[in-house]
């Protein structure tokens, strides 16, 4: 099976390359990163030469790139996207660009190349703040910030090329997801290193917003799942049923890392901030027999450790670009 799998380089990205070449001996894979920002073919030195691997640089922005890298392949999966909730709210620009026209173009070339299944990879954020019970598949679209309007519009086009011209595509709304080669700017690995190099943590507003968390690997196993056993024009979500107030998160760190309360540093709270998400994750479950199999506990053992191994890998990420958005965003 030949996969083109866009935004490789980055933290989901590369996690499903090593999962993927790991898993099965017959699996080619195509990274089609441009690598912005967040992408980092460090991630990736290990697989590098293996003949099953290729590395194409390309943006999905650009149509004739992406119908290029398309023809021939079997399978997409689309980890390519802006990402992070803060940017947008600096700088909404990339996130329409990347999520919205970017979807619409791997849209098209899997219809015109008639490519046998698109797994578009996107969020719980779609669904906006739920203050309370789940949001399950049918659930609304009430996106609150430029990121989740860019994903939602970008679902929104999945599901009408499904219904219109039948693409098979097959969207994903995962909920947090963290581990190794996580970029510095969410809370995890961002908050992991503060607290490894003795600095403060910022938490927003009170710290009682609510998360689910999934470890990378319990992840790369959903997505696996669906592609090989999910219906085309079907919707799955993905999630633990882990939810904790970031606070908890906060208290688990400066467990890990020897730190104290002191550490914590109260922020002013994000624009918009969704104060609770929580996916309903039994359709993946029931139908395709998919459940996670790593405890938060230790998952965050692994990548807090993996970090304290890795201050390298975390400081090539701290480029001019990381630094003057750092300033911008706490100052
Ligand atoms: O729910 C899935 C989504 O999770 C993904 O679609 C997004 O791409 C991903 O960025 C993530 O969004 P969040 O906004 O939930 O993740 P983030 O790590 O930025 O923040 C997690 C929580 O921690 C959120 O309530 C905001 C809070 N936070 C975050 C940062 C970066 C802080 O209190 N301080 C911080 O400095």
């Amino acid at each position: 099976m030949k996969i083109l799998l866009t935004g490789g380089a980055g933290f989901m990205g590369s996690n499903m390359i090593h999962y993927l070449l790991a898993t099965y001996q017959d699996v080619e894979v195509v990274n089609f990163d441009d690598l912005t920002y967040a992408g980092n073919l460090e991630s990736l030195t290990d697989i590098a030469q293996d003949p099953r691997y290729t590395f194409v640089k390309g943006n999905i922005v650009d149509p004739l790139a992406v119908e290029e890298a398309i023809a021939g392949v079997d399978v997409v999966i689309n980890y390519a996207a802006e990402t992070h909730v803060d940017r947008s709210i600096l700088e909404p620009r990339a996130f329409i660009d990347t999520n919205v026209y970017g979807v619409y173009n791997i849209l098209e070339a899997v219809r015109k190349h008639k490519i046998h299944r698109y797994i578009q990879i996107s969020t719980d954020e779609v669904f906006g703040a739920v203050l309370e019970g789940e949001s399950d598949e049918q659930s609304k679209f009430e996106p609150r910030s430029p990121y989740s309007a860019s994903k939602a519009a970008g679902d929104h086009l999945c599901a009408a090329y499904a219904i219109t011209y039948g693409v098979p595509v097959i969207v994903t709304h995962s909920c947090n997801f963290y581990g190794p080669y996580q970029f510095p700017e969410k809370l995890i690995p961002l908050f992991t290193m503060n607290l490894l190099e003795g600095k403060k943590v910022p938490v927003y507003g009170d710290g009682q917003q609510v998360r689910e968390w999934i470890f990378t690997q319990d992840h790369c196993r959903a997505v696996d799942t669906i592609m090989r056993k999910g219906n085309p024009g079907e919707v799955y979500n993905i999630g633990t049923g882990y939810r904790v107030p970031n606070m908890e998160v906060v208290k688990q760190l400066l467990d890990l890392t020897d730190r104290g309360e002191e550490a914590i540093e109260y922020v002013t709270d994000r624009p918009g901030h969704d104060r609770r998400y929580a996916v309903n994750s039994n359709k993946l479950r029931t139908e395709l027999g998919w459940e996670p199999q790593v405890s938060f506990e230790e998952g965050l053992a692994k990548t807090v450790e993996w970090y304290k191994n890795n201050p390298d890998w975390v400081n090539r990420c701290r480029t001019g670009e990381y630094q003057e958005y750092y300033q911008k965003q706490y100052g």
